[in-house]
């Protein structure tokens, strides 16, 4: 039986062999002090996506401190350290970061107007937090994003604990599609039709900006695997061919015992953390699969190098937990949020990225987004106290709602059964009621929105205040 610690001892140089080119370029990064920031600019690139045109004007992070690949940097911080990260805007337009799941100062949330200025081309912001939270994350703007993040910039971001379990190996792998054409240049990001349904699917899939990639891991041996769906659109339906995994963490959130894969969804927004076996004998190929479109598309394959380590499933730690979210049933506030369609298709005058149409609205009202002049909140929450959102998706199409700033725990659906982890991230389903129990405990407003970003761009977004 492999104890925590043999894993811990016997995991480190394999992290090291096949670590390489798949997020390890971030560690060094951790040995930064918070007056020393790391350095985040934006920036047009020409990117091969599809061979042999390169992608010309994909925008991307670079770091050149981290990483010298063309996509987003995948940034390791440290649980409860402070981390400090200076954007550079070197686009055309104003952008911002936003840090997805992590619990920090609404200051540094990356909300344009609601919680901070535009960072104006050639101008910057530093972001100082440190992460309550282990687990896997990820950032993006939070200005243009249809724009913005369809046309690259989406980075994971992982929130290290001295206390991870250490595997065989370990990847990242960041799940997104491309709007391009035959030649490979972006296409029209969005089709208003599509918008006012599940929403504008891109051409080309890609993990980590590759067509079907494939890794190297060790034969037998236990790789932990980390996803985040940062598509603008996609839902994905993830099963793993050629070898075995289990689930231990979702939305960052560590599982209470490691549960065993057999189809997992992942909608935009949401992170899934496995820790695969690898196939016994060398050479032998694992696919990890998308089995939701009626052909099933292979996300990432990984082969079987060197000779068996000769792990097992069961050898799989929890993950240590993070803090729970404390609410209190009993005295807790309801707030109603309906997700509806809207009739009205009018144009809604904003100054971020708003696509000129509404098709959808929370509480009957569809919401006109970033604006510089912001509607009162949704909901208006005191701090400390404990509140149960009503959530019910009166559309025939799925939503994952997202809530920044704080974790909410679903407690109970009318359609499926609820994990009870926390989490940031919700995939409602249609026609379903679902009720998120929260803790107001970080004061500022947030925003709630539909994570398939032409929902939230077309009237299904929101904030809550804290005070
Ligand atoms: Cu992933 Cu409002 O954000
Ligand atoms: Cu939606």
């Amino acid at each position: 039986m492999l104890t925590r610690r043999t894993l811990l001892t016997g995991g480190a140089a394999a992290v090291g062999a096949y670590g390489v080119g798949f997020g390890l370029s971030g560690v060094r990064g951790t040995a930064r002090a918070a007056s020393e920031p790391v350095i985040i600019e934006t920036t047009f690139a020409d990117v091969p996506i599809m061979a042999p045109n390169a992608t010309q004007k994909a925008m991307t992070y670079r770091s050149s401190s981290l990483s010298a690949d063309l996509m987003p940097p995948t940034l390791r911080i440290k649980r409860g350290e402070p981390f400090s990260a200076r954007l550079v805007n070197r686009l055309d337009e104003p952008t911002t970061i936003h840090w997805h799941g992590l619990r920090i100062p609404n200051a540094v949330d990356g909300v344009p107007f609601l919680t901070q200025p535009y960072v104006y081309p050639g101008d910057s912001f530093d972001y100082t937090f440190s992460a309550p939270d282990a687990g896997t994350f990820w950032y993006h703007p939070h200005c243009n994003t249809l724009t913005q993040m369809g046309r690259g910039l989406t980075g994971m971001l992982i929130v290290e604990d001295a206390a991870d379990p250490v595997f065989d190996a370990e990847i990242a792998l960041n799940l997104r599609d491309w709007r391009l054409g035959g030649d490979g240049q972006f296409i029209e990001q969005f089709k208003a039709r599509d918008a006012a349904k599940s929403g504008t699917f891109g051409t080309v899939r890609t993990a980590n900006w590759t067509i079907e990639p494939s890794y190297d891991a060790p034969t037998g041996g236990l790789v932990r695997l980390r996803l985040v769906a940062s598509d603008v659109t996609r839902l994905y339906n993830l099963r793993l061919e050629g070898a075995d995994a289990v689930i231990v963490a979702l939305d960052g959130q560590p599982l209470p015992s490691p549960a065993a894969l057999g189809m997992a969804t992942l909608s935009p927004g949401q992170r899934l953390d496995l820790v695969v076996r690898m196939p016994a004998s060398e050479g032998s190929v694992a696919q990890l699969v998308d089995v939701r479109p009626s052909t099933p598309k292979i996300v990432a394959r990984f082969r079987a190098t060197g000779a068996s380590l000769t792990r097992t499933l069961e050898d799989v730690p929890p993950l240590s937990p993070n803090a729970p979210v404390e609410y209190d049933l009993g005295s807790a506030t309801e707030i109603p949020l309906v997700l509806s369609a809207t009739a009205e298709q009018a144009s809604v005058e904003s100054i971020c990225g708003t696509l000129g149409y509404s098709f959808w609205a929370i509480n009957k009202k569809p919401w006109p987004g970033d604006t510089d002049d912001p509607t009162a909140p949704l909901a208006e929450m005191k701090l400390g106290r404990t509140y149960l959102i009503n959530l019910e998706n009166v559309t025939p199409h799925a939503h994952p709602i997202h809530l920044h700033g704080m974790n909410f725990v679903p407690v109970s659906s009318s359609k499926q059964v609820v994990t009870k982890l926390p989490s940031d991230t919700y995939l409602v389903l249609p026609d379903e009621k679902v009720q998120l129990a929260l803790v107001a405990d970080n004061p500022g407003d947030w925003v709630l929105h539909c994570h398939i970003i032409e929902h939230q761009k077309t009237g299904m977004t929101s904030y809550v205040r804290v005070i």
